[in-house]
């Protein structure tokens, strides 16, 4: 894994997310009460991008058809057990948001 600079804080406003692409790798990166979350970018269900879905604490609503995750763990929150999306670890230095890809 390697951390890679994919944003500048403040690029990404309280609640909401952006897609990024980080070599070929599609992640959603989070901003959510305080903390920075990468998630992957398509949902499970239809493999739709999910980066502009409503976020509610650690939740993210897909904006197609309103499946829930948790943005830390990757869990999908209803419909199907055991499903589980990837996530990346997220580090801010210097006003610089750093993905581990
Ligand atoms: S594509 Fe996400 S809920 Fe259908």
């Amino acid at each position: 894994m390697t951390l890679v600079k994919v944003a500048r804080q403040g690029e990404i406003g309280e609640n909401t997310g952006k897609e990024i692409n980080v070599n070929g790798t599609r992640i959603a990166l989070y901003y959510a009460s305080g903390k920075y979350y990468a998630m992957e970018a398509l949902c499970r269900h239809q493999d739709k991008p999910i980066a502009p879905g409503k976020v509610d604490g650690e939740v993210v609503e897909c904006p197609w058809h309103s499946w829930h995750y948790n943005i830390r763990t990757g869990e999908l929150l209803d419909y199907l057990s055991g499903v589980k999306m990837t996530t990346y670890k997220v580090d801010v230095k210097g006003g610089d948001i750093y993905v581990d890809v």
